[in-house]
């Protein structure tokens, strides 16, 4: 018989911390009911206090999705926590994950405190939630770098006050695999009562140690994991979910199962990637684009003769679909709603649909086959018809020996403007015009720009920092024209000036 592990998955809170990463309700909804056809056993929401868009979404998530636990994040502290309860109403299964910093830098710089009184406040706060909900986990944070014996005493004040699942952060990603598994092997075997709880690992990528770090804590005895897709995360990120499950598979004789179906993680990997405007890295175990391309010629020919020579993975078993059919400029909106589908957003709405289905067309003109990459940007991009400026045209000229000069049409909130300017170069020329007719003071802190597939027909996908009023805002734009990417993400960033 094999072991239960149970995955939390905290892409929609960790994951979603990250700079630039924030969804809309809406969205967060479509990554929620995507986890839980993945087969995900709790889903972290969001963080109620921190703000009147993250209680919203708990409250609507909790409302959307019926088998796993939804989860919501407070600090030990009784106004979190009156606010998580709130915001789980709806939810079927409830889980309200508390804590608070347990290393001593924490205690010292952080609360001022000292490790009695942190223990107090732990033991509060458990206490706090368990009369809200029965299922109470309880985060010690930096647990990594916290003393194992203190650990321990905390770990057992927690579980006694109530706490369910006990969560081990490796919050800076600092420790060693052998150090994480001996820390929670060193929680197995002397915090009494133990056996009341179940040990939670939730690693940090800092030193690319996140999933050595997790498996380790498995195997030492965490019967829960808390990873993102992609290993999407603060800083470097957390645990990917997709590893793990993957490691889980390939690796029977581990005997520890989890309820992941492993056939909707690249699907799910596309959408969080697309709807957060994250790349995924080409070279990303499972996931990248690059994880089953046999480039040399001694691995084709291997994998020719037998898959078996150097694949461990059949792509199947993770959703990579042999058969994609791929989009050209001849295919109909019905082939696009499908390979939507097939990538987890269904576009119901037929007024939407055409809207996609236009700008697929235009795209599909310049490009010979548009990949499941580009629809699922095209679905997204969608998402900007609605903002107050919108690129009507823009010309350039550029090249060797000559000054870039770029002519621009903007429509803002129905009103259309003109504008010229040459510049340092065609990006610099066509924001120059943009900036003659948005006059604020703005700046470009970041700009990168990434092709999507291969070739040179390719979309390119550019992201964008621009700094305005004191604040820093992020912005997307792709397209086959690069420059025209670069306008669309600045524009991206101006839209979003006004909602903050
Ligand atoms: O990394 C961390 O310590 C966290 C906690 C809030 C669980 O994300
Ligand atoms: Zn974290």
């Amino acid at each position: 018989m094999s072991d239960r592990l149970f995955i939390f998955d905290t892409t929609l809170r960790d994951g979603e911390q990250v700079p630039g990463c924030q969804l809309n309700t809406v969205e967060k909804i479509q990554v929620a009911k995507q986890l839980e056809l993945l087969g995900v056993d709790v889903i972290e929401a969001g963080f109620p206090i921190s703000s009147p868009g993250d209680f919203n979404s708990v409250v609507e998530i909790s409302k959307a999705v019926t088998w796993p636990t939804i989860c919501a994040l407070t600090r030990a502290v009784e106004k979190d926590i009156d606010c998580a309860a709130e915001a789980l109403k709806y939810a079927k299964h409830k889980r309200i994950h508390t804590g608070i910093g347990t290393s001593d830098s924490h205690i010292k710089y952080k609360f001022n405190s000292n490790r009695e009184e942190i223990i107090e406040r732990a033991v509060a706060a458990v206490k706090y939630a368990k009369k809200y909900v029965e299922d109470v986990e309880f985060y010690a944070e930096d647990a990594g770098r916290t003393d194992n014996e203190y650990l321990a005493r905390v770990v057992e004040a927690v579980v006694k006050a109530g706490a369910t699942v006990v969560n081990i952060p490796d919050t800076t990603g600092y420790c060693l695999p052998e150090e994480y598994g001996a820390k929670i092997k060193y929680l197995m075997e002397h915090v009494d009562g133990i056996e009341n709880a179940r040990i939670s690992t939730h690693c940090h990528n800092d030193l690319g140690m996140a999933t050595a770090n997790t498996l380790q804590g498995v195997l030492n005895g965490a019967r829960q994991v808390e990873v993102t897709m992609n290993g999407i995360g603060e800083r470097a990120g957390n645990t990917s979910l997709e590893e793990i499950a993957m490691i889980l598979k390939c690796h029977k004789h581990l005997n520890i199962d989890t309820n992941i179906n492993t056939t909707k993680i690249v699907p799910m990997s596309r959408m969080v990637s697309s709807l957060m405007n994250m790349p995924v890295q080409p070279n990303k175990a499972i996931v990248g684009r690059n994880a089953f391309a046999h480039s040399s010629g001694i691995h084709q020919d291997g994998v020719l003769k037998n898959v078996q020579t150097y694949e461990i993975i059949d792509p199947k078993d993770v959703g990579l679909d042999d058969n994609a059919i791929v989009l050209t400029a001849r295919s109909g909106r019905a082939a696009l709603k499908y390979r939507l589908h097939v990538n987890g957003v269904n576009v119901e709405d037929e007024e939407k649909l055409d809207k996609i289905y236009k700008k697929f067309l235009q795209l599909a003109d310049k490009k010979k086959e548009v990949t499941d990459e580009d629809v699922l940007m095209l679905a997204g991009a969608d998402s900007a018809d609605k903002h107050g400026v919108q690129l009507d045209w823009l010309q350039v000229t550029t090249g060797k020996g000559v000054k870039s000069v770029a002519s621009i049409g903007l429509n803002i909130a129905g009103q259309k403007f003109e504008a010229a300017s040459s510049g340092n170069g065609p990006v610099d020329a066509a924001i120059r015009a943009l900036k003659k007719v948005i006059t604020k003071e703005m700046n470009l802190k970041e700009f990168t720009i990434q092709a999507i597939d291969k070739g040179s027909d390719d979309v390119g996908k550019v992201h964008m920092q621009v700094e305005y009023d004191g604040h820093v805002y992020y912005g997307f734009g792709a397209d086959t024209d690069i420059v025209t990417a670069s306008v669309e993400a600045y524009i991206d960033c101006i839209n979003k000036f006004k909602v903050r």
